[in-house]
């Protein structure tokens, strides 16, 4: 969250940790993060970083209950207090609309299942104005979700999520299907969104192309623990950690030269087989010896610039 904003906090998340017992394994270490009312927030990481994780615990799902450490208040309510109220909206990287249902009564569910006060024109004139913000042209409206595109099928999902009026929307971008541009289209869309009807985002996106232009922040994931939060277009302009350094030079279409584009050595730690120490010291260019003996704290090193590692300013 911006270290300036006043304004009241739509979710806050303090030390949580997620521990997967059959596996024995601690996927979420320790993960503090804000996101304002109003606020967009991005989530990036590698694949199997957790990011997902901490959606499910957001939304209160999984096999396994809510965090085994620290706190998750939205609004000032944890989810199990909130899954009744839809105070927010959720969509989940898997996601998918009911294939039975068309387009229409895919978003009237939620008022079913909310058994909400709404009376039934109430909540058809909702829908209407919710698919035509979310851009499906009125054709569509009777279609089953077989016979939509893969972006339409998001943009349904987010009516849908939206149909409760939530302050805040939880989404976690799907990795397959949907290629960069359509991607992009609805990143934009979420923007668009959180300006119409003032609410909080955070989108869980492997897009950084986009993010610079519609979010207000963002946190970088890797290996289970946040390792750099800034404000988007500073981060995306001058990134401070070394892995987010490395996934910058990395990434397509952030800069015009792609001769430049360098692939990140090594991999991605398994879960349950993290180095001691930082967990991005085997692959980091500047990593130091004692790198691999202690886990660096995330720290505020410029204003609003909160970085996991002491030899940030480095080359
Ligand atoms: N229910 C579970 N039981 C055991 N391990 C799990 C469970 N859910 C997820 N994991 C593991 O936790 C790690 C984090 O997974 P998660 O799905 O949160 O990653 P992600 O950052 O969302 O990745 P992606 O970008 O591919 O979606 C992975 O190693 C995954 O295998
Ligand atoms: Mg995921």
């Amino acid at each position: 969250m911006d270290p300036q904003s006043t304004l009241p906090v739509a979710i806050r998340l303090t030390n949580v940790k997620k521990h997967f017992k059959d596996r024995d394994v601690e996927a979420l270490d320790g993960i503090d993060l804000e996101v304002a009312q109003g606020e967009f927030l991005s989530l990036i990481g590698p694949s199997g970083s957790g990011k997902s994780t901490l959606l499910e615990l957001m939304g209160d799902i999984g096999d396994e209950g809510g965090p085994s450490d620290g706190e998750i208040l939205i609004e000032e309510k944890t989810p199990q207090e909130l899954r009744q109220a839809r105070g927010y909206g959720i969509v989940f990287q898997d996601s998918t609309l009911f294939p039975w249902y068309r387009v229409f009564e895919n978003c009237l569910l939620p008022f079913r299942i909310a058994k909400t006060k709404l009376r039934k024109e109430g909540q058809v004139k909702r829908i209407e104005s919710l698919l035509e913000m979310v851009g499906l042209d009125r054709k569509f409206w009777s279609y089953y979700p077989k016979e939509l595109s893969g972006g339409m099928n998001q943009r349904v999902l987010i009516a849908q999520a939206l149909a409760g009026n939530p302050r805040l929307l939880v989404a976690d971008e799907p990795t397959t299907a949907l290629d960069v541009t359509i991607q992009a289209q609805i990143i934009e869309l979420l923007g668009r969104l959180r300006q119409q009807l003032g609410m909080a985002i955070l989108l869980i996106t492997h897009n950084l192309g986009i993010v610079g232009d519609v979010a207000d922040q963002v946190a970088v994931m890797y290996a289970g623990q946040i390792v750099e939060t800034a404000p988007a277009r500073e981060l995306l302009q001058r990134p401070l950690h070394p892995y987010t350094r490395a996934l910058m030079n990395s990434v397509p279409g952030l800069d015009a030269d792609a001769d430049r584009l360098t692939a990140i050595p090594g991999a991605v730690p398994r879960l349950g087989a993290f180095p001691p120490g930082c967990r991005f010291a085997p692959r980091c260019p500047i990593a130091k010896a004692e790198c691999s003996e202690k886990i660096p704290e995330l720290l505020e090193v410029e204003p609003g610039r909160f970085v996991r590692c002491p030899f940030w300013k480095n080359e």
